[in-house]
């Protein structure tokens, strides 16, 4: 029987470390506008790679982090009444409010917090990974959370390797704001590079059939991409006031130039990166200890 209440495994107090904090905040009123922006920009996308996968009726799922709810929901529709999707988060109020009969809501911080072994077809996160100092180990509990020829499938940005360049398009504007806001998230430990990383992480961590793809837009003022980046400055206006780099006059400012719809800014490039837990430890080239 699938447990509907979310239920902390693991430190019942949740309590926080340096390595599993989160810049963002679910309980703020610009929460809801930052998820439908990523459903409504990133979900066809991660959709189609995960479908590319093969994944189908019964699969067993986890998606970690899963913030709005919006890919959790589709894979309970796409794994069915014999599949089951595990959703966790350290913030639960959004994937509380799924209605799913094959759904498990989990508060769960997947730093600090344990995770099944080998229980999973598919282990899913996007937009997690890089904001979390402990990445590295929390990538590790979600391999070990996969079953042998369960395939992972992680999705993060590169922040970095798309620059706003006006001598290719004068409209694309480099905003102090951004460059401020990314300033203040490198220094509470997002890595803004982590997506390109991630297929080199799925090889180290023994994946196989490690393959990824990066996807970029090109973003326009008035748009849910820009609201996005709205919800985000509006999060973490504080800090920025208070790093000294940027005034609250010049985030405004910032801010009305992302209304006009002929600003435009280059997204990140979402890089989903996927591998393959392997059916067996042995190499390949070794013959099977029966001698077959
Ligand atoms: C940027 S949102 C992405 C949400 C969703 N995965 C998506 O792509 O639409 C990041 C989510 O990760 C969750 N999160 C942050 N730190 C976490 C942690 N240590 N363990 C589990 N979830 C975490 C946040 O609460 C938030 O819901």
């Amino acid at each position: 029987m699938l447990q509907q209440r979310p239920r902390t495994d693991g430190d019942a107090s949740m309590r926080r470390s340096d390595e599993d904090h989160y810049v963002f905040d679910n309980a703020g009123t610009q929460t809801p506008s930052r998820f439908s922006a990523l459903a409504s920009i990133f979900d066809p996308g991660s959709i189609r790679c995960l479908t590319q996968l093969g994944l189908g009726q019964g699969w067993s799922c986890l998606e970690a982090g899963g913030g709005g709810g919006s890919i959790a929901s589709w894979l309970c529709d796409r794994v069915g009444p014999n599949g089951r999707v595990v959703a966790t988060d350290i913030d639960t109020r959004f994937l509380e409010t799924l209605n799913k009969s094959n759904l498990e809501v989990r508060r769960h911080d997947i730093v600090s917090n344990p995770l099944p072994e080998a229980a999973f077809d598919l282990v899913h996160t996007r937009l997690v990974l890089m904001h979390l100092p402990g990445r590295e180990k929390a990538l590790g509990k979600l391999v070990a959370a996969l079953r042998p020829g369960g395939w992972l499938m992680a999705e993060e940005f590169d922040s970095l390797s798309v620059r706003p360049d006006p001598d290719v398009n004068p409209a694309e504007v480099s905003l102090k704001t951004f460059a401020v806001m990314q300033r203040v998230m490198i220094d509470r430990g997002v890595d803004l590079r982590y997506g390109r990383a991630l297929v080199g992480r799925l090889r180290a961590h023994g994946l196989a059939h490690v393959a990824s793809e990066g996807r970029t837009f090109m973003w326009h003022g008035g748009s849910p991409a820009t609201e996005m980046y709205r919800a985000n400055i509006e999060q973490l206006r504080g800090p920025m006031i208070e790093s000294g780099l940027i005034t609250q006059k010049e985030i405004d400012r910032d801010l009305a130039r992302m209304d006009d719809e002929n600003f435009l800014v280059p997204s990140p490039i979402t890089w989903a990166a996927w591998g393959r837990k392997p059916v067996s430890d042995l190499p390949a080239a070794l013959p099977l200890a029966s001698g077959r």
